[in-house]
């Protein structure tokens, strides 16, 4: 999968280089290109915005700019996304379905804005990371690639991402413990050391809707249930 990032400030992408998301791109699993949107001034100061019409506080990148940077890397099957406040809320569903595509144009917006025209020209889809205020659309840039990445073939380990939080049933993911067997006198929960597959199974299930409900009550009504999971609920709320 391939993204093309239109920013000023290709330079805070430099997360990206570590961890999953840089051994995917080394592996060529995934390609990051960074598009620096001052590159396409015409301008011999490099100059990429300028004053509001209508007056008002801050700078406005330029249309003929964006649509220069936006142009050098589209191509018929992009799909481009601009990362905005304004946009609908990123979601795990959403997340999975932008994973589809084989390209993406990332539109990061800095400064008070974008002139409106190129937004209508362009007409990316609209995405926000949270109802809040960041400084540009670089970190929810990067959150968006982080995120869709993982559904992308080859980049997690395979299957770490179907039993996990909000994926696929609905429900958050169950807790998980490791070594030592006893920390600060807590012990892991009897069943894990069990070795009986189907115990631990039904454990992780209920832990798992435990943990929903008792954090994200709102999710549970979306969520995938058995008679048995809704039983189970049951009895959490005596
Ligand atoms: N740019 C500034 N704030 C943002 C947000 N919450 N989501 C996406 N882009 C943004």
């Amino acid at each position: 999968m391939k993204f093309d990032i239109l920013t000023l400030f290709p330079e805070m992408f430099k997360p990206l280089s570590e961890s999953i998301i840089g051994r995917a791109t080394s592996n060529k699993i995934l390609e990051i290109n960074l598009v620096n949107i001052r590159d396409f001034s015409k301008n011999k100061h490099k100059q990429v915005d300028d004053t509001p019409y209508g007056g008002g506080a801050g700078m406005l990148l330029k249309p003929d700019v964006v649509w220069d940077a936006y142009n050098s890397v589209k191509s018929d099957d992009s799909k481009v996304i601009f990362l905005t406040p304004q946009g609908k809320t990123l979601n795990q569903s959403k997340v999975e379905e932008l994973s589809k595509y084989k390209h993406l144009i990332l539109l990061c917006g800095h400064y008070e804005g974008i002139d409106q025209r190129v937004i209508d020209k362009i007409n990316p889809e609209e995405i926000s990371i949270g109802d809040y205020v960041l400084t540009g659309g670089e970190i929810p840039a990067m959150v968006l690639v982080d995120s869709v990445s993982r559904y992308v073939s080859g980049v997690l380990k395979n299957g770490s991402e179907i039993e996990e939080s909000f994926s696929d049933d609905g429900l958050l993911e169950y807790p998980q413990y490791t070594k030592p067997e006893e920390f600060e006198g807590m012990k892991v929960p009897e069943v894990l050391l069990s070795g009986h597959h189907e115990n631990i199974a039904k454990w992780r299930r209920q832990e798992a809707l435990r943990v929903t409900y008792n954090k994200r009550k709102d999710i549970l009504e979306k969520a995938k249930l058995t008679k048995e999971d809704k039983k189970f609920l049951k009895s959490l709320e005596n």
